[in-house]
């Protein structure tokens, strides 16, 4: 009897949550993501996983070829004191990237959160918090110079209304403080490609459209962005694929490189879900269709697409909101999910 359970639950396993094995030998011939695509495929990466979790570390190395670290390049990590800033984790992390081939995308220089203390607590005059803000910007850019190509310069400034985000960069230093995050990142490194990154930019639109004009205004007046990261934190039933193609178009018609740069795909908004084949099927769905939406931007706009994580066990997104969630390509067993699949479809059909 303890036998058929087991045999009924590894079942269940196989076919709801991850892809049942006909859909999956359909789907995945074997080649790796990142072969299918004309563009980098991505993934944030944590490097204890990547350390000590083989199905993670096999996973990352064989279908991705871009990695954004997904913690260990942000400010309260590398930049703990003042005067001090650790490097370690990072540049181990980056050198075992490059020996495999994957290029490295930098997230992210300045933003409200996973801020040092020092630095949220830090007094002086505009003129002080700017040369603050410079060094931090210039020390962490440089150090990477030559490994890390591409950085998300400025996080999350705007707020669902449209306005400025309340941070101690605005408050100190006032908006211009974007424009001078940019300007300060292409001086240390003329060479990277500097991007701004945000999310709910298809789902509200006047994030958006605030966005799109701050952004293009600051490349009229010569200010270095050279692209926007589109996060894409969406759910099963929204925003609309019609609603985020007409936010991926106002960036592309003002010709900035686009990034689908954090996607995950939140089945369970409400805390309340059963999860089903039915629902798994139709995160594929929206998966591929984002894939989709992706390829019609024109290829020399094209910088990649980035997932938020491996498996449904290392999104952020069940412990940030305290509910389960299943919003990643792979299960908690590290086996591929219609998501995976649907990424697939998206790059070959
Ligand atoms: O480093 C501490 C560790 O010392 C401590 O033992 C542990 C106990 O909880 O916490 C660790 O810090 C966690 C950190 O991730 C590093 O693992 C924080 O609690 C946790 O809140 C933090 O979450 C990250 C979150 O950003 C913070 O805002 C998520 O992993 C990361 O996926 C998420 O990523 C953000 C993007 O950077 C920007 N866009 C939104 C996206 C999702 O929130």
């Amino acid at each position: 009897m303890f036998r058929v359970l087991q045999m009924l639950t590894l079942c269940f396993a196989i076919t709801v949550l991850g892809c049942s094995k006909n859909q999956l030998e359909q789907c995945n011939d074997n080649t790796p993501l990142y072969t299918l695509a004309d563009f980098p495929i991505g993934v944030a990466i944590s490097p204890t996983q990547l350390e000590y979790n083989s199905d993670y570390r096999r996973i990352a190395f064989a279908q991705f070829n871009r990695f954004t670290p997904e913690n260990a390049l942000k400010p309260e990590a590398l930049h703990p004191e003042q005067n001090a800033y650790s490097f370690f984790v990072a540049d181990s992390l980056v050198a075992l990237a490059l020996q495999h081939e994957k290029t490295i995308h930098g997230h992210t220089l300045v933003w409200h959160n996973q801020l040092p203390s020092w630095m949220q607590n830090f007094k002086g005059n505009k003129q002080e918090w700017i040369d603050m803000m410079k060094v931090h910007i210039q020390t962490i850019v440089s150090h990477f110079a030559d490994k890390v190509p591409s950085w998300d310069v400025v996080n999350e400034a705007f707020e669902d209304n449209g306005e400025f985000r309340e941070n101690i960069w605005v408050e100190n230093i006032g908006k211009d403080y974007i424009k001078l995050a940019f300007e300060f990142a292409r001086e240390a490194n003329p060479d990277a490609l500097l991007f701004y990154n945000d999310f709910n930019v298809a789902e509200k639109s006047k994030k958006c459209k605030a966005i799109v004009e701050h952004l293009s205004q600051l490349k009229e007046d010569g200010v270095p962005i050279h692209g926007m990261g589109m996060q894409l934190h969406i759910f099963n039933s929204s925003p609309s694929e019609n609603a985020i193609k007409t936010a991926v178009d106002a960036f592309v018609e003002k010709g900035f490189l686009m990034h689908f740069s954090e996607i995950d795909i939140s089945m369970n908004a409400n805390g309340d879900m059963k999860l089903t084949d039915g629902k798994l099927q139709k995160q594929g769905r929206r998966m591929k269709a984002l894939v989709h939406i992706f390829q019609q931007i024109p290829t020399d706009q094209q910088f990649g697409i980035t997932v938020w994580g491996i498996s449904d066990i290392d999104s952020w997104i069940p412990s940030f909101f305290g509910r389960e969630d299943y919003p990643l390509m792979y299960n908690e067993n590290y086996e591929p999910k219609p998501m995976y699949c649907g990424f697939r479809e998206g790059l070959v059909n």
